[in-house]
């Protein structure tokens, strides 16, 4: 079962929709980590997520809430974590203990959800199981105007149950 998933979009609404697709097929306790720089498309992913899961309301970024939460066919935990860091952009961070459980993290990993975090590096050495979504801006096009709207999108399982996401997730995209 394939582990790695290499996408390119070359649009915000294909990004979006590629979100929609992997909404379709997430299950309570699924993990997805979302990173990227600003104006990557984390916001785009995580709009089509939200929607593939059926949740009604708008999505935004929870930079100031840190956690916010919807509900869909699966309740739906939507978490950045940026402001928790004192260099989020460091090549190792640290996320302390305290900040985490400030926020009652591990309450919202207990399964009945879907938790998407972004600016997971902090946590990501604390979870067995995960999808992660790396947004990228498209290197390929060498024209200005093609670079402006191309995305790759790096997908990663970590975990059997991720693995599994993964191929259904691949399946539903064909
Ligand atoms: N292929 C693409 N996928 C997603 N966004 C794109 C793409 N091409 C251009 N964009 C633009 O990039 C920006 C992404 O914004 P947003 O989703 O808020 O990013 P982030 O949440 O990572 O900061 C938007 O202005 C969108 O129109
Ligand atoms: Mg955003």
């Amino acid at each position: 079962m394939a582990n790695e998933w290499l996408m390119t979009t070359t649009s915000p609404d294909e990004t979006r929709r590629f979100g929609v697709c992997l909404g379709g097929v997430l299950q309570a306790g699924d993990v997805v980590l979302l990173g990227g720089p600003l104006g990557a498309g984390k916001t785009h992913f995580a709009q089509g997520i939200a929607q593939g899961l059926g949740v009604e309301e708008p999505v935004t970024s929870p930079t100031f809430t840190l956690v916010a939460e919807y509900e869909g066919r699966l309740p739906l935990i939507h978490m950045d974590l940026y402001r928790l860091y004192d260099e989020p952009t460091a090549e190792v961070v640290t996320l302390h203990p305290a900040a985490l459980a400030q926020i009652g993290f591990d309450d919202y990993l207990d399964g009945s959800g879907v938790v998407l975090i972004e600016w997971a590096r902090g946590v990501e050495s604390d979870l067995d199981d995960y999808l992660s979504v790396d947004i990228a801006h498209g290197l390929q096009a060498v024209d200005d105007d093609i670079r402006a709207t191309t995305r790759e999108l790096r997908v990663r399982a970590e975990g059997a149950a991720a693995r599994q996401r993964l191929q259904e997730w691949m399946d539903a995209w064909a």
